[in-house]
């Protein structure tokens, strides 16, 4: 089983329009909503990989019901907090000009200690049976800044090793905790290393360096160029087949998650690798901002190519 952690999800609204005009009346050609956050979209893709997973994290509201009854529908538990206010809303308007969308997002609502120490009590005892615990995205207002740092000790010493994706401070301040797994992406890794990460060797290399500063296994991921994956003692190289991607919102979860499912089930750290770059392009190809499922994955699976660098 593996745990998913959000402490700041928020339910994505896309609406499409024929041409965005501000200050106007927009008519809404279509739309739909989405659960979104890190650990959330992590336990949807592992459920297509056949992996049980619990979701837990703050919720608020009735946006914060939608997202929980949402993972309950497909089979996930959730264990969440609920605190006041809403969970928010992220909007994205998207117009058949093909441009990036136009997207508004809420901070969420306000985290305090109490719901913090609300959030430890429903972790610990899923510890027990968890192989990885994973904590994505950024952080609500009211929560320190090395909150994942001190959750992530917490779990370690436990016995249970941490996956941990975000970006900035709080990824910078998790890594002190050596989370057993990361995956930052290109400009991530660019901020976490404080230099340019251009080619597939500088991304190997500051993999490299991710795993000298305490990091079993460090991915850093490159969109439609693969990802890169180091050990102290193998490092590999991982290609997705080309497709034809609408959005690729997601795609970072999806290889995160198809790389903790692989490991769950006792996989080497290559075979997880290609499971989760078959997942990120499986994502990346489905339509709209949708996640892949279970035949999307296994219908790209065999196109990953991979490569062990060292
Ligand atoms: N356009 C694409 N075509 C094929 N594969 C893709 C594409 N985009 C992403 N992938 C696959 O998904 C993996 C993760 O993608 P990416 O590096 O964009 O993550 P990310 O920026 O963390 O995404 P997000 O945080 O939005 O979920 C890539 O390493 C690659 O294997
Ligand atoms: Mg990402």
């Amino acid at each position: 089983m593996i745990v998913t952690v959000t402490l700041n999800p928020a339910v994505d609204r896309t609406l499409w329009v024929r041409s965005l005009a501000p200050g106007d009346t927009n008519r809404v050609l279509r739309s739909v909503m989405d659960p979104g956050g890190k650990g959330i979209n992590m336990s949807l893709v592992l459920r297509e990989c056949g992996v049980q997973t619990t979701a837990l994290g703050f919720i608020a509201g009735h946006t914060g019901q939608f997202i929980k009854t949402y993972l309950e529908n497909r089979g996930i538990a959730t264990s969440f907090v609920e605190v006041k206010g809403e969970t928010r809303i992220n909007i994205a308007v998207e117009d058949a000009g093909g441009g990036p969308p136009t997207t508004l997002h809420e901070p969420g609502p306000e985290v305090g200690m109490e719901d913090l120490r609300q959030l430890w009590d429903r972790i610990r005892p899923l510890l027990k049976q968890a192989q990885f615990i994973a904590f994505g995205g950024s952080l609500p207002p009211g929560v320190p800044n090395d909150v994942y740092a001190t959750l992530i000790r917490n779990c370690q010493d436990n016995g249970v090793r941490a996956i941990l994706d975000a970006d900035g401070t709080p990824l910078m301040a998790g890594l002190n905790a050596k989370p057993y797994l990361v995956k930052p992406n290109r400009a991530e890794a660019e901020r976490l290393l404080g230099r340019s990460i251009r080619s597939i060797e500088d991304a190997a290399s500051g993999a490299l360096e991710l795993v000298q500063r305490g990091v079993s296994f460090a991915v850093i991921s490159m969109g439609v160029k693969g990802a890169v994956g180091a050990t102290s003692e193998e490092v590999w190289r991982v290609r997705p087949p080309v497709v034809t991607s609408k959005s690729t919102v997601g795609s970072g979860d999806s290889m995160l998650a198809g790389i903790a499912a692989a490991l769950a089930k006792g996989a080497g750290v290559g075979d997880a690798l290609r499971l989760g770059a078959a997942a990120g392009a499986a994502t990346a190809a489905s339509p709209d901002a949708g996640l892949c499922t279970q035949a999307e994955i296994q219908a790209i699976y065999p196109q990953v190519h991979l490569e062990r660098l060292r």
